[in-house]
């Protein structure tokens, strides 16, 4: 195959997630090929243990309804964001999933995520007193940032991480894939504690759990769409030798 590895270089390096859609529909036809795309990565002896449930029009706005009225009932509870979720639901007794993400970031990860936090909000001239515009932004993630798709992608429990990560390879083809064709994606682990809410729109197998949304649709001009997220340096994480 003639193939120069310096485009693939510039083509990965330039996607990035984006946060703000235009409306303009994406064609089922697309869908199918991005999926299709996705499909080509590798997998745990080629078993593929995941599904996608591909939510648009009435389905994705009454999931996105759901999300939100399920966020103003937490949005006021006070502590980390997170926390906030977890004494919620179980104030509540909402019916939840995935509680690993309620927990707060290990100390070797968490000043990655804060700085990302940091970064972002300065990027979206908000600051990190501004509670209510914080929550303001975050909210987004529950209208899928105004995408016409999204995508929910579950995993066989039976797998473990070996799912997820056939799942993660998956998912960053099919990004890719979305990428080469001038769509924008952003993956979404803020919808995964609310599964039920996808369950009640599709019929998925209780063998799948939920690990994450990706949005999709056109990308907006929107200055959210240029925020560089950090990239680590390949020496941040390779490890000496002894
Ligand atoms: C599994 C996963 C879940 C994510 N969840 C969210 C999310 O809920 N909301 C959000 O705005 N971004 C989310 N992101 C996007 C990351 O914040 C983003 O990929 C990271 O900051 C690097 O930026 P980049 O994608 O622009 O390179 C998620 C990414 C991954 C891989």
């Amino acid at each position: 195959m003639d193939f120069d590895s310096n485009d693939f270089h510039s083509f990965v390096s330039s996607r990035r997630s984006t946060r703000d859609f235009l409306p303009t529909p994406v064609s089922d036809e697309i869908i199918e090929q991005i999926i299709a795309d996705g499909l080509t990565s590798p997998s745990w002896s080629n078993t593929r243990p995941i599904l996608v449930a591909v939510a648009k029009g009435d389905v994705k706005d009454r999931i996105s309804k759901d999300f939100h009225s399920r966020w103003d009932a937490i949005k006021d509870a006070r502590g980390s964001l997170f926390g906030k979720i977890k004494a919620v639901l179980k104030r509540k007794g909402l019916p939840t999933s995935n509680w690993i993400i309620t927990r707060r970031y290990h100390k070797d990860l968490i000043e990655r995520s804060r700085n990302q936090g940091k970064n972002f909000l300065s990027h979206i001239g908000i600051s990190r007193e501004d509670k209510e515009a914080r929550d303001k932004a975050w909210a987004r993630n529950y209208d899928f940032f105004g995408a016409p798709v999204e995508l929910f992608l579950f995993t066989h429990k039976s797998l473990g991480k070996f799912a997820a990560s056939d799942a993660g390879l998956f998912m960053q083809n099919l990004i890719l894939s979305a990428h080469s064709k001038g769509l924008g994606t952003c993956p979404q682990g803020a919808v995964a504690v609310w599964e039920d809410a996808v369950r009640k729109e599709f019929d998925i197998s209780k063998n799948y759990s939920l690990l994450c949304g990706i949005c999709l649709g056109y990308p907006s001009e929107n200055k959210i769409n240029s925020f560089n997220a950090n990239r680590p340096k390949p020496s941040e994480i390779i490890v000496p030798e002894k």
